[in-house]
């Protein structure tokens, strides 16, 4: 069933347009996908509200765009060249590789295949350590190679300018800095559709406080951020839960960490984490650079490394969460109506405006005109490429929370009918008054 669900959802999005196969044409690479028209709207307003909650609506918080190449220095700093791997077994019968931690272990040395079934002696195919980051060279000649890295997370970037912008925008503690940007790992367990995969877009925010304050910040976030996810995305609370890792799963960075868990097809998983990344990072990255990155407190007169708070989210898990939590089928009529029950806001349209007959130019131009006024203030959809059934139910399934359809009589009543994608319900509305009334809806 649940199976099921997943299927369904990866057709569902390649069919209308929200996610298709990268480089489809040439075979596809594993983990990497493209949004199509669709797709790239509700992401970028999945973005868009993420970069107005925190950025343009708090005074506290400042918004960065740094570099996806970076130096090997800042991940020697991190502890991504040395801690970012995963161990690697190879099966010797089927040539298949496996990460060691997710397959079976079937006794000591020994693992099971999962794919051939056949069993592997890890003291013969002894397994090896697999640097998660992309590597690239930067210089202009292969012999005399300057390599760097495609950054794992966009986090470095922040750490990295940290205090670029203290002195920039004279911010005084607590202060946040925030980025939306690409992010690359050569994930070798993939799968899944767009939760895992290696090119992929994070929403972080390094929020930087004084160390007394942090545990207190890290409570604000992890609960923030948990409202977040139903305030503004419009996910059902019963969909999500939070799971305090413990001290033995916590990351070598991390003082303490919470997970923002979804309830996807495949069971509950990793949406977003809140971590409290104590002085880590600032205080590695002095040391490799050797560049001061302290802070000065006027009121204490002290230089010292603030803690960090890190809610750090992944664009592509939450349209996922989005999408199957909105994801609905009812049977109208002995037919199963398919409903993407997105948050008004959210939808890629939020209005549909077709003529009932297309061959009637009196109603197409009335259509036309109507469709041209919403299109300055909302976004909005004309269409007449089908039977008035069909076209409702296409805007169901892409979530447009709002349908008009002129028909004969609105030439002489001047009315429209206004139907609601949820309910069905149809409102007769005067045509000047329709722009007012979906506003009026959608709050
Ligand atoms: N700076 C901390 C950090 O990167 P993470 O838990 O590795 O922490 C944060 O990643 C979020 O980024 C995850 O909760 C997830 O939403 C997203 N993410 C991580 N790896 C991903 C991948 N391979 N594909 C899609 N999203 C991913």
């Amino acid at each position: 069933m649940a199976e099921d669900k997943l299927t369904k959802i990866v057709s569902f999005c390649r069919r209308r347009g929200f996610i298709f196969g990268g480089s489809e044409i040439y075979g596809g690479l594993s983990s990497i996908w493209d949004y199509g028209p669709l797709g790239t709207i509700l992401k970028k307003k999945i973005k868009d509200v993420w970069w107005q909650t925190y950025v343009e609506e708090k005074e506290d918080i400042v918004g960065l765009d740094s570099s996806i190449i970076m130096p090997q220095g800042v991940f020697k700093a991190s502890g991504h060249l040395s801690s970012f791997v995963d161990w690697l077994l190879d099966c010797p019968s089927c040539k298949k590789r496996f990460r060691i931690d997710k397959i079976e272990k079937i006794g000591k040395d020994l693992y099971k295949c999962p794919e051939c079934k056949k069993k592997i002696d890890s003291s013969k195919s002894k397994p090896r350590q697999f640097n998660l980051m992309f590597k690239t060279n930067t210089s202009a000649t292969e012999d005399n190679p300057y390599y760097a890295y495609l950054r794992p997370e966009t986090a470095q970037g922040i750490f990295v300018n940290f205090t670029n912008v203290l002195n920039t925008t004279h911010k005084k503690l607590p202060f946040g800095i925030a980025q939306i940007g690409k992010a690359f790992r050569n994930e070798v367990t993939t799968g899944n559709f767009i939760f895992r995969m290696k090119e992929f877009e994070q929403m972080e925010i390094e929020y930087f406080t004084h160390p007394k304050e942090a545990p207190e910040s890290y409570k604000w976030w992890v609960n923030d951020r948990f409202q977040f996810y139903i305030e503004k995305m419009g996910i059902k609370k019963q969909n999500l839960r939070l799971r305090e890792h413990s001290k033995e799963e916590l990351a070598h960075y991390a003082k303490s960490c919470t997970d923002i868990e979804f309830n996807f097809p495949f069971g509950w998983n990793e949406l977003e984490g809140i971590a409290n990344r104590g002085d880590f990072d600032l205080s590695e990255h002095s040391k490799v650079s050797k560049k001061d990155l302290s802070y000065f407190d006027d009121d204490s007169k002290k230089k010292f490394i603030p803690f960090v708070i890190e809610p750090s989210a992944g664009v592509d898990r939450t349209f996922f969460a989005v999408i199957c939590d909105a994801y609905h089928e009812e049977q109208v009529k002995g037919k199963t109506r398919v409903v993407l029950k997105l948050k008004p806001d959210l939808a890629p349209y939020i209005v549909a405006v077709f003529p009932l007959l297309k061959n009637k130019p009196e109603l197409v131009s009335l259509a036309k005109n109507l469709f041209y006024d919403i299109k300055n203030k909302l976004p909005v959809l004309y269409d007449d490429t089908a039977a008035i059934g069909k076209l409702y139910r296409r805007q169901d399934e892409i979530g447009t929370p709002f349908c008009v359809t002129v028909d004969v009589d609105s030439l002489s009543d001047k009315k429209v009918t206004i139907r609601h994608r949820d309910t069905m319900q149809q409102d007769r509305i005067a045509i000047d008054k329709a722009l007012d009334f979906v506003d009026n809806k959608i709050g």
